[in-house]
């Protein structure tokens, strides 16, 4: 699966995702997180308020010019919108291809006291035949890495790497694109160095699974974090100095044939990650570099929302303006040149 060059559906799917100067809306909080998510808005974590406002997202104007996919959670996909369109069609008919995160989450890793690993592979070829059935066109997957004294060990850097890489290649078996999330998390007081050297170790073994797997890097979509200094690192950096560090560890640690690189905001305010987004872009590098941010695109839009029926147009306008600010900055660049 490695060594065709020939331009695949996969390789299309993949490309309309981060080659077409759009982003990712990433809006598949599981049902726990979400519903923390809704009471701390003050709305009901019920089923019904989860749909409400996950169709407030997807139905947003315009949505389709500055997002290329939407990934959903397996709730979400199996519901319907309130004009009885199934999420996944009226994905498609708004021009948005629907996606769906796969993994169940991270849980202890045995021999790593502290660290986890993703789990979600029993059982994971049938439910990504459904999904494709239902309209899925890409499925993502997230591991949690923690840079502390002791930690991220490699051995759960391994553990999670092979576990990225054997969804990878199923997903590519069931026709979908993979999106494959190694986060290394900005909690902690760690520096821009420390983040660089564990996210380039972490994303080297992430390459060396992958390619031992035959996951066609042309057909997937690499999601990981930005090289950040540690949220309560006194020392923090600019827009520059992060988007040149994390340039440096992309280029020494994955394939230069990635049909792209969609980043996940991971806790920065969405100003602080548009700015670094923008940063990004005036490097030169053999991918397009994209957004797949979640709470930097939508935590504005729950406030506004706030469960109320009329406030969907305030929460729908925080969300298009959040989209826009990110594509603008993708479009103000040779991008568009890198990628046809
Ligand atoms: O799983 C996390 C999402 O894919 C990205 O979310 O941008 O809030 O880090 P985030």
């Amino acid at each position: 699966m490695t060594t065709s060059t020939v331009t695949t559906p996969l390789h299309a799917t993949a490309r309309e995702l981060v080659g077409t100067g759009r982003g990712i809306l990433a809006a598949d909080e599981s049902i726990s997180t979400m519903s923390k998510r809704l009471e701390g808005a003050g709305v009901a974590p019920t089923g019904t308020n989860r749909r409400d406002y996950r169709e407030l997202l997807v139905t947003t104007p315009g949505l389709a010019d500055g997002a290329s996919g939407v990934i959903l959670c397996d709730e979400t996909l199996r519901q319907s919108l309130t004009d009885g369109r199934p999420f996944p069609v009226a994905c498609a008919e708004l021009g948005i291809l629907p996606g769906i995160k796969v993994d169940t989450g991270a849980k202890p890793l045995a021999g790593a006291p502290d660290e986890t690993v993703t789990e979600g592979l029993d059982g994971l070829d049938d439910r990504l035949a459904e999904y494709a059935e239902m309209g899925a066109r890409f499925a993502k997957w997230r591991a949690v890495l923690t840079i502390s004294g002791t930690t991220p060990t490699r051995w759960a850097q391994a553990a999670n790497a092979h576990a990225l890489a054997r969804y990878a290649r199923s997903c590519q078996e069931a026709g979908l694109v993979p999106v494959v999330e190694p986060e290394v998390l900005m909690d902690g007081a760690h520096s821009l160095s420390e983040c660089a050297s564990i996210t380039e170790s972490t994303l080297l073994s992430v390459t060396r699974a992958l390619t031992a797997a035959g996951v066609d890097p042309a057909g997937m979509v690499l999601k990981p974090n930005m090289v950040l200094p540690g949220a309560e690192c006194p020392q923090q950096s600019s827009p520059a100095q992060v988007a040149r560090a994390t340039v440096e560890v992309l280029r020494c640690a994955v394939s230069p044939r990635l049909a792209g690189v969609a980043f996940l905001s991971g806790g920065q305010s969405p100003e602080t990650a548009t700015a670094n987004l923008a940063a990004l872009q005036e490097l030169d590098v053999s991918w397009p570099l994209t957004f797949s941010f979640g709470r930097a695109l939508v935590s504005p839009a729950l406030e506004a929302w706030g469960g109320d029926p009329d406030h969907v147009a305030d929460g729908q306008a925080a969300l298009a303006h959040h989209v826009d600010a990110n594509a603008a900055v993708l479009r103000d660049d040779r991008s568009s040149e890198r990628t046809g």
